[in-house]
């Protein structure tokens, strides 16, 4: 997993919980990588796993909040370090469809060894986008914190539900209904 995805986690737990936890989480953790991450660098999916682990064991916040707050972490970096994704876009539908055969697959030429999801996504009603989440690292909670960003920045109203198609978390359904 890339650099980036580990700085912007130690930079959500430094900015909601201090930089103590931050240290705690690295002494606490068995990370092969040491805990020092660089943006450029790449580590093992496993490791932010751990990490989020043990901050859910320390803070008695559900994994699954911790994650989705993640999500809403991550739009930020995206809406600044990679804007040019958003301004191609005039709505969050269009840039949701977007992810699987744009913004990751320029993501992958960035970093050819990325370890990105597969969205399959498509428009039941006029009011609808479904996005079908597969991946092995089964962090649809990040990508729940992602869409609900997406949503807002775009100045749009909707209600996203999110429904687990495997017991394991692997794949995962999301209903993006717009409000007028
Ligand atoms: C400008 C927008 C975006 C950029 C630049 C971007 C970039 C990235 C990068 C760099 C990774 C890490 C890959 C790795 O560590 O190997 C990643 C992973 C991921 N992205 Fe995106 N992404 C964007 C938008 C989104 C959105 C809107 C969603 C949600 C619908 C999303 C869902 C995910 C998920 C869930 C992962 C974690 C890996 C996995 O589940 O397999 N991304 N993305």
């Amino acid at each position: 997993m890339k650099g980036i995805i580990f700085t912007e986690f130690i930079d959500m737990v430094e900015e909601h919980f201090g930089y103590e936890m931050v240290d705690y989480l690295i002494e606490s953790s068995e990370l092969p990588s040491g805990g020092s991450y660089t943006s450029v660098g790449t580590y093992n999916y496993s490791e932010i796993m751990q990490l989020v682990r043990q901050l859910h064991l320390k803070t008695e916040i559900p994994l699954d909040d911790l994650l989705r707050t993640f999500g809403i972490h991550l739009h930020k970096t995206f809406t600044t370090g990679y804007h040019h994704f958003f301004e191609a876009y005039d709505s969050s539908r269009e840039f949701l469809e977007s992810i699987d055969n744009h913004i990751h697959v320029e993501v992958r030429k960035l970093y050819p060894d990325a370890e990105l999801p597969r969205f399959v996504t498509s428009r039941p009603n006029e009011d609808t986008l479904e996005m079908l989440y597969t991946s092995e690292r089964k962090m649809g909670q990040l990508a729940l914190g992602l869409i609900e960003k997406s949503v807002e920045f775009y100045n749009e109203k909707a209600e996203v539900t999110m429904e687990n198609l495997s017991n394991d978390g692997t794949q995962v359904r999301f209903v993006i209904k717009y409000i007028q």
